[in-house]
Formats: C-alpha cells, structure tokens, sequence
C-alpha cells in the first residue's frame, strides 16, 4: 500500500473542503468491543465524509498510569493495529501518536495561562476518577490537566467536531470555553480592544462576532450514539470489569466466553420461559444479530423453546461474522509492521504540520513568536 502523501503534507483526506473532524483515544490495552462500538465504528464511517484526524493520546495515558509505564509503548502498538484492523484507511484519514506531535505539549503550556484553576476542577471526570481510581494516587498537576491537554489536542486542528462518547462531552465544553478566553483575550482587533465604552460582555459578542478575533474556533461535540453494550457479567463492558471480548479475541475464546455469559436470572432451567428484554445477552443479539436471529431468539426465549446456550451460539456467530474481517485485516497488519511504522510516520508528519501551523499563530496573538 502506498500513501499519497505530498510535499505540503496533503493526502486526499486534506485537500478537499470538506469540515475536520478530530478525536483520540488513550492507549489503554486492546479494544474491546465495547471501544469498537463506542467510538471505532463511528470514526470509520466519518472518515469517508469529513477530513478526520484521529490519534493515539498516549501522553494522556500517563496522566492516570505515570507509576507503571511498562505496558504504554505494547498497548500503543496494539491500539494503532487495531485502529488499521477496524477499518480506519490511512487514504481516508490522518492517524498519529499524540507523542510525535510537541505542538500538543506547547499549547498545553500557552494555554495553562489562561486556565482559570477552578475551571479543571470543577470538570466532573477529575474528582469521580480520583475515588474511582483511589489505588492510584491523582492528586497530581497532571491529572488536573488532564482536560486542558485534550483541549490542546483539540484546538491545534481546529476541528468542526468532536466524535466522543457522553463521557468526554464534559471536555469538549471546556475546550469551547477555553477557546472563547482565548478569542476574548488574544483575538481582539485594536479598534475594539481600546477605548470602547461598551460593557465587557458586549465587547465579547463584538469580538466573537467578528470573524479577524476568531484564532482558535469552538469545535462541537459530535455525539457517538451508543448502544447498551454489556460485558460478559452484564456490567458495562469495560477493561476494568475484566468482562470484555477483544476484536482481535479468538474464536474459541469467544464462543467459550459467551457461553459463560450471565443471562435472565430468572431463567434457572431450560423449562423455565425467559425475558430477553433483561437479559444481557439479548443486549448484544440487539447489537450484532439479524431481524431474524433477534426475532427467532426472543421468541425462543419467551417459549422455552430454545435453551440459553443455544441463544448464545447464534450470538456467537453473529459477532464472529462481525469480527472476520477485522481480524484477517489485524493479522495483515502484524505481517507487515514496517507498513504500519510507515503510516504512522506519513500521519505525524501531516499532525505535525497541521499542528504547526496553528501553534504559530497562536504565539503570534501571544506575542511570543
Ligand atoms: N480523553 C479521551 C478518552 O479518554 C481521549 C482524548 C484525549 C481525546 N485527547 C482527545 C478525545 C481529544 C477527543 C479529542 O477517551
Ligand atoms: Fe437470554 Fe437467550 Fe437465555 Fe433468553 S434464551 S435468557 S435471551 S440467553
């Protein structure tokens, strides 16, 4: 596969007008089907319709695992084949390390001046982390940054959107407010800033309305829908649970992996009838089965009619059948590591470039250019 790369750094991803889109992921271990539904799937899809940048936070990784960074490079690795395996096309979209990119750190730094302290702290991920992670200690200047690094990793492309989970929409907000501070203090033109008798707010709309003061836009969030995608304990599929399925999961570990799966708990027999709509494998049969296969198993369930093993089987295959070509692109990817090395290295240098260019202007509106 070769990129068509250029000198200014432009791929066929970057040269129409079509609106940017950019989001991240920390480089956590494997996906998981969870991670896939969650926000994969969705960047494949936008790839084809927007100019995407999508990018490896693994600083953000050490935000929460500073006291044991012996498995971020290897999870790295794992994320961005998995990236590739899922369907992310190097053609369509610019894929980098949030690492290989010093613009990020740089406009973490400008824009730490700016930050009013109680704008991260009041950011709920900050306090409901540190109790949820209380075996590691978060009382560190890093994690408070946390937001205000992601906003670096935002404002540097000037994305139209933010494909995220409800869970990051807390990010994107104060991403949007930092950007307005920014505008605000550092985009006034001379003829507004002195001398104007109008109350501050007024001069903010003023400002903001003009398009010269605008150096860094306010991206919007993008809402990835997300459907119900319990994990094998019928908790929220999550790493920490220790209830995921890998894209790249075997398929005997798989099927072995569904069967254990909790169900109806009110099913206790194969005679007893079942409710699909409580049972957590139904969840998933919602997700990856057919009209059909959805239709024929909760039936099934309601009439005693099939037993749960059966129920997870059909299940079984229909995710398979999701994961086939996923796993056979992985392993592709695996065969060739200097390719996926190479693509990584033509998408920093497209971040990188990209990146640059806005980090100028901000030290420029700085004044310290
Ligand atoms: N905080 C995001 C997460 O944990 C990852 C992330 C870092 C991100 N920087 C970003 C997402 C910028 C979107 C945009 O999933
Ligand atoms: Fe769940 Fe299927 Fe068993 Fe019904 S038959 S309880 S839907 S696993």
């Amino acid at each position: 596969m070769t990129l068509s790369t250029t000198e200014s750094g432009q791929n066929p991803a970057s040269t129409g007008e079509r609106p940017r889109v950019l989001s991240g992921m920390r480089p956590t271990g494997k996906l998981h089907l969870g991670n896939y539904m969650g926000a994969l799937y969705n960047w494949v899809k936008l790839q084809h319709e927007y100019e995407c940048y999508f990018f490896l936070a693994d600083y953000h990784a050490l935000t929460t695992d500073y006291a044991d960074t012996s498995k971020i490079k290897e999870n790295r690795s794992d994320v961005l084949l998995d990236f590739l395996a899922g369907g992310l096309d190097p053609k369509l979209c610019t894929i980098f390390a949030q690492s290989a990119v010093p613009a990020h750190f740089e406009l973490h730094v400008l824009l730490s001046n700016i930050t009013p302290l109680s704008w991260l702290e009041r950011v709920p991920s900050y306090k409901d982390q540190q109790e949820q992670l209380r075996e590691k200690d978060l009382a560190t200047y890093g994690f408070l940054g946390y937001p205000l690094l992601q906003s670096a990793d935002i404002l540097l492309y000037k994305p139209k959107y933010v494909p995220v989970g409800q869970d990051q929409a807390a990010h994107v907000e104060i991403t949007r407010e930092i950007a307005r501070r920014f505008n605000h203090i550092y985009g006034a033109r001379e003829d507004q800033a002195l001398g104007s008798a109008h109350s501050d707010k007024e001069k903010l709309a003023e400002e903001l309305s003009s398009p010269a003061s605008i150096i860094l836009p306010e991206p919007d969030v993008l809402l990835t829908p997300s459907p119900k995608l319990p994990g094998l304990d019928g908790r929220k599929m999550s790493k920490s649970y220790g209830n995921t399925i890998l894209l790249s999961e075997e398929e005997p570990v798989l099927r072995q992996k569904l069967k254990g799966m909790v169900t109806d708990p009110a099913r206790v027999r194969r005679t007893d009838p079942g409710n699909p709509e409580v049972c957590p494998v139904f969840d998933l049969h919602k997700v990856f089965s057919s009209e059909e296969v959805k239709a024929e198993a909760s039936e099934g369930c309601r009439t005693a009619g099939i037993g749960c093993i059966q129920c997870k089987g059909w299940l079984a295959d229909a995710v398979v059948r999701e994961l086939v070509p996923i796993q056979e692109r992985r392993r592709y990817f695996e065969a060739n590591p200097d390719e996926v090395a190479s693509i990584l290295q033509a998408g920093n240098a497209r971040a990188n470039e990209r990146a640059n260019q806005t980090l100028q202007e901000v030290r420029v509106a700085m004044g310290v250019d």
